[in-house]
């Protein structure tokens, strides 16, 4: 069913009413056959290009050719060659700036403005909420402000913090007409409608006065902020590599689709705010699924993390592309250790995630690392950290001592803290190791991963996107887009009451320009 560029003619075929399918532009229909048996035209379907899928406004926003969005991927995972490929091809990718030091996040902001500056191409960064180092944040955004990144995902946000406020409203000015437009966009990642409220909704007063009396926005911002929601296009995350709440796209989509409504029609906003879809779409069915659901535009994550221009190491990359759909567990995440937060990693090939749960388990059973019984501080020295309990003390002593000499402070009064950072030690180099592709780490691995992952490999098995070494962003793109569209149509005709075989929802990979 790949030919819906061109009308298609559904045609009763038979006296009972049975339908079929005149493929092409060219089929005779009844009138032309002046009154002979003739198949009477029961529907014509126009051309469907996948630029189309989705919400138009989002290209002509954005300024991309599809609906669809690169996401972050942390610690410079989605590189700035991953962005500038997304870009030039008609995509948005947002480059990974989350766990990144402050001159690493320039210097990609660097490369990318050299590679696309004044071409038009739309790229953007990521900006995590970063309840720990909120002078990061504020410097973070203070710098995409600065050199005029014009789109920012916002990610890991519960609530609002001054810097995403600010960054969204320092954008605000009026066009000729008197209507509010935005220089800067904040695409906003949730997963709950509380956390979705927050970005659907005009930034919070006491904020903009905060603001406006530090000299960070002007009063015509402020004034403008009371207007627009803080995001007009709202991602909904599902069950998704990394920070997840597992949601099932299906339940979850529609909640926030209907809240974005009820909040639109609340505050009488101007223009119509989109909300996209993301986690879980590795495969043509599930990006079809995900637009017939709404999504203005589709976002993917796992399945870049396997392509040529991700920063993840070559043995980690083959580890994914061999990767089934349940090869994925919750493993402790390093950011909110000691809140028991999670997120969705590898299981694979890799020993991290009942590594990691080992050492969290010896977190809420202990006091402090002398607390751990002789035993159990032996096996979690020899078979999870590779070092003795001492070595890890004396590593993060000094990694604090740099970055944040306080946590040594707090550390040296709570023995329990200590713990938590020695620990968090080995959550956060092992996704360096990943990165790094460190050979005598390889059981460690922490690869963030969803089920699209697997997905994805089942559905290229025996194409030439099986191959890791094959796999880039923009044809893994282009194929789940192709595809999408495909999947649409003969969904479409079946609509028409046509008999529609299996096959013609099956997309087989190709080679696509
Ligand atoms: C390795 C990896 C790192 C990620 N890092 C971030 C991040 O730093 N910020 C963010 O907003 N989302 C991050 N995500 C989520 C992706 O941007 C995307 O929303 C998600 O992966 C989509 O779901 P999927 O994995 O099922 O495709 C990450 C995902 C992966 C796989």
């Amino acid at each position: 069913m790949a030919r819906f560029r061109e009308p298609l003619h559904v045609l009763r075929e038979s006296a009972q009413g049975r339908v079929g399918v005149g493929l092409g532009g060219n089929v005779l229909v009844a009138a032309q056959l002046n009154g002979h048996a003739a198949y009477p035209l029961v529907a014509t379907l126009p051309p469907l290009f996948p630029e189309w899928l989705g919400d138009r406004s989002f290209a002509e926003t954005h300024g991309t050719r599809f609906p669809y969005v690169t996401g972050a991927m942390a610690n410079g995972i989605a590189t700035t060659d991953l962005v500038i490929a997304a870009a030039r091809a008609g995509l948005l990718g947002f480059f990974g700036a989350a766990g990144l030091a402050y001159p690493r996040v320039e210097e990609a902001l660097n490369r990318l403005e050299a590679a696309l500056g004044g071409s038009g191409a739309p790229w953007g960064m990521n900006l995590i909420h970063s309840p720990n180092e909120p002078a990061l944040e504020e410097a973070v955004a203070d710098l995409y402000l600065r050199r005029g990144v014009t789109h920012v995902s916002a990610a890991a946000y519960l609530a609002l913090t001054p810097a995403i406020v600010r960054y969204a409203v320092a954008g605000l000015h009026t066009d000729a007409a008197g209507k509010v437009q935005r220089r800067t966009h904040v695409f906003a990642k949730i997963s709950r409608p509380e956390t979705a409220r927050h970005f659907l909704t005009p930034a919070p007063a006491a904020m903009l006065e905060g603001l406006l009396a530090q000299g960070k926005i002007t009063a015509e911002q402020a004034t403008l902020a009371r207007r627009v929601p803080i995001a007009e296009d709202i991602t909904v995350e599902a069950d998704s590599g990394g920070h997840t709440d597992r949601q099932a796209l299906t339940a979850v989509f529609p909640v926030i689709a209907q809240l974005r409504d009820e909040l639109a029609a609340e505050h009488g906003y101007e223009r119509p705010i989109r909300v996209g879809a993301a986690g879980g779409l590795g495969t043509p069915r599930s990006v079809a699924a995900a637009f017939s659901l709404g999504a203005a535009y589709v976002v993917t994550g796992s399945v870049n993390q396997s392509a040529i221009e991700s920063g993840l190491s070559a043995e980690g990359k083959r580890m994914l592309a061999g990767a089934e759909m349940s090869d994925v567990i919750m493993a402790p995440a390093a950011d909110m250790f000691e809140q028991g937060v999670e997120v969705q990693v590898l299981k694979r090939g890799t020993m991290f995630g009942t590594r990691a749960h080992r050492l969290l388990t010896a977190y809420r059973n202990y006091d402090g690392l002398d607390s751990v019984p002789a035993d159990v501080r032996a096996s979690l020295e020899r078979q999870v950290l590779g070092v003795s309990f001492d070595e890890v003390r004396a590593t993060t002593k000094a990694f604090w001592e740099e970055r944040d000499p306080s946590q040594n402070v707090q550390a040296a009064a709570d023995p329990k803290h200590e713990m938590a950072l020695c620990f968090r030690w080995y959550l956060g180099l092992s996704s360096r190791w990943a990165i790094k592709g460190e050979p005598t780490r390889r059981l460690d691995y922490q690869i963030w991963c969803g089920p699209a992952m697997g997905a994805f490999n089942a559905w290229v098995r025996g194409s030439f996107l099986e191959a890791p070494e094959q796999r880039t962003v923009v044809q893994i793109a282009l194929n789940l887009l192709e595809g999408a569209a495909a999947v649409t149509r003969a969904q479409q005709l079946r609509t028409y009451g046509a008999p529609i075989p299996a096959a013609a929802f099956r997309f087989s990979p190709r080679p696509l320009a």
